[in-house]
């Protein structure tokens, strides 16, 4: 949550300091605010809401000056207001902070009795008055932010600048994100996440946790916490940053649901054998001895992840036959979970970067299990952690509503599920071949559904856009497909929906059904298509108004239907990469037609670094 920019160079910062927070919005945006070292001082706008806001007040108040930081927030401590909106000033100190200080009562208490005037309710000011106050006992501010460092428990990617020295800025993180740019021209740049700083450098440095770094116009240093130099090759990021532009499409998210293809295309590339029929599985990280010996593997993630890993599990019991057990990554902190010998346990994760996940996944390596990892963003936190990491590859995902990334996921999940099944000797060659050729020929008719239903669907979308309540029904690989659908139209659309297990329904959810909501059924031609069947005409029972999700020519789907959506026939496996599409779609003009606001929903942020 939060995001931070910083830019120290030849040129007015300003500008380049708004156009990172446009990239790192989709991180918060309950405010924002810049702190620039302006001819005689460090001279601060803050703003409450979106971005544009801060906009405004920088047309009516420019800054001037070629060093400056800022901040896009996602509330934890205080309200959203101006005087809780970052940067943070103590004296001649300025701080923007990404996490949250765990110890912040006790220092607040402390800063009070030393005399400290603290105008915010938030944790980040604290940071800026230990700095200010180690900077009055004649420290310099790479010191200082040393020594403050020092009293502060908690996750923070802080950046620091003080009026004493208007050259330079000074970064630090622990467990929270903080990339590096390295600029070519005398100019160099930090931010919370890799899409700001595309359309200025390609070159970055991530930081480690317990690491710092001054940045200068024309250096940067880093070391460790405790001053020890710490020499790192930058690494070149291959996103472009077009890739993190909305190419003409009104929302990040249709653009990500469009770009489904391309990115399994990207996901597959080089893992794919199809003269083989197999998968190339060397970034997982195991030996064939290694996945011959594991004997359970337990999936941890949340939201959309662990809708993915939830597919997952359907693969890896029935490709692998390998034990699997599924926990969402909250529920599973804490609770004393058993993790035995043989024990392999992947965490999905878009972000990377989730708290939740990130600490359950270190838990169970303090267990001893070993760790692989489903991950979009590139060195981010869970990967640094893991074992191994097998990537997505999707490209930077900046709706909050995750899409692309799901359906790499899910390929991923599905592509170990065939490389662990061949190993172990639980899935034929012929089994593994035809998947192997069906995944490469995804992308394509993913396309084609996407263009093919998505006039039908914004229509359904225009129909049902007052209903209060919307069901999302699916058995077997489809169920996990019914929480996501039912998961984007909540977020981004506020509507209340409830995705089921299409058997569980007449335990308990059936009451919700009158003429009055839709019910999407999602039944392609799978071994569960006669009872997903069944569950349609109960539902049409009961008055509901019923959309099939099914496959091309299923008449009996088309029958009981008030609405069919139909996608192309394929190995059961393949289905849910199909069936989400429509439901994607849906919740996407729904929220459109709405008029809520699709990229930034209220109260959500897209990377969710507390508990
Ligand atoms: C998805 O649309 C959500 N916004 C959310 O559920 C998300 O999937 C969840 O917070 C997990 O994020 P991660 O994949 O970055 O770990």
């Amino acid at each position: 949550m939060c995001g931070i920019v910083g830019y120290v160079g030849g040129t007015a910062s300003a500008p380049i300091l708004v156009d990172g927070l446009r990239r790192l919005e989709y991180r918060g945006y309950d405010s924002a605010g810049l702190a620039v070292h302006g001819p005689k001082s460090i001279e601060v706008r803050r703003a409450v809401g979106k971005l544009r806001n801060l906009e405004t007040a920088l047309s009516e108040r420019p800054l001037q000056g070629n060093v400056g930081i800022g901040h896009t927030r996602w509330a934890t401590h205080g309200r959203p207001s101006e005087v809780n909106a970052h940067p943070h000033v103590a004296g001649p100190v300025a701080v923007v902070h990404n996490g949250i200080i765990e110890n912040h009562l006790e220092l607040r208490k402390r800063l009070v009795e030393a005399g400290c005037k603290i105008a915010s309710d938030t944790d980040t000011e604290l940071v800026a008055h230990l700095v200010h106050l180690e900077v009055e006992r004649g420290k310099d501010l790479e010191s200082a932010v040393r020594a403050a460092l020092g009293e502060v428990q908690g996750a923070y990617a802080i950046a620091v600048l003080s009026s004493l020295e208007p050259h330079r800025i000074v970064v630090a993180k622990s467990s929270s994100p903080l990339v590096v740019g390295l600029g070519d021209e005398g100019e160099n740049f930090c931010a919370s996440d890799i899409p700001a700083l595309l359309p200025y450098t390609k070159k970055m440095l991530f930081l480690e946790d317990g690491e710092m770094a001054v940045l200068e116009a024309s250096s940067v240093r880093v070391t460790t916490l405790e001053g020890k130099v710490v020499e790192r090759a930058p690494r070149v990021i291959d996103w472009s940053p077009v890739m993190a532009e909305k190419a003409g499409y009104k929302h990040f998210m249709l653009k990500e649901i469009f770009e489904q293809p391309r990115a399994l295309e990207d996901t597959f590339r080089g893992r794919l054998d199809r003269e083989s029929g197999d998968i190339h599985g060397h970034e997982i990280g195991l030996s064939d001895d290694d996945a011959r010996a594991i004997r359970r593997v337990v999936l941890l993630a949340c939201g959309t992840s662990h809708h993915a890993a939830l597919t997952g599990r359907y693969f890896l019991e029935s490709l692998a036959k390998i034990p699997t057990t599924i926990e969402i990554a909250s529920e599973f902190r804490g609770r004393d979970a058993v993790i035995c010998e043989g024990d392999l346990v992947i965490a999905v994760s878009q972000s990377g970067e989730t708290l939740d996940t990130l600490v359950a996944a270190k838990e169970a390596k303090a267990k001893g299990a070993k760790i692989l990892s489903i991950v979009n963003v590139i060195d981010s936190a869970i990967p640094r952690m893991s074992d191994a990491t097998f990537y997505t590859h999707a490209g930077p995902e900046i709706g909050v509503a995750s899409t692309k990334c799901f359906s790499t996921q899910v390929a991923n999940m599905l592509m170990f599920a065939i490389w662990l099944g061949r190993r172990r000797d639980a899935l034929s060659a012929d089994k593994a071949a035809e998947l192997v050729e069906g995944l490469a020929r995804l992308p394509q008719m993913m396309a084609d559904v996407l263009t093919g239903t998505r006039q039908l669907v914004a229509n359904l979308a225009r129909r049902y856009v007052e209903a209060r309540d919307v069901l999302f029904l699916g058995r077997g690989l489809s169920f996990p497909i019914a929480l996501e659908g039912a998961l984007k139209l909540k977020e981004i659309s506020y509507v209340h929906a409830e995705g089921y297990a299409a058997g569980e329904m007449k335990h308990g959810p059936i009451a919700l059904i009158d003429n009055r909501v839709p019910v999407f059924v999602l039944l392609p031609k799978d071994s569960h298509h006669e009872r997903s069947l069944s569950n349609l005409q109960e539902a049409k029972a009961r008055e509901a108004i019923v959309i099939g999700i099914a496959t091309e020519g299923d008449e009996e789907a088309r029958a009981v239907s008030d609405d069919l959506v139909e996608v192309p026939d394929v190995a059961e496996e393949l289905t849910p990469f199909l069936t989400v599409l429509p439901l994607q779609l849906y919740a996407y003009y729904v929220a459109d037609f709405k008029g809520t606001d699709v990229d930034q929903p209220r109260n959500l942020a897209k990377t969710v670094t507390v508990e």
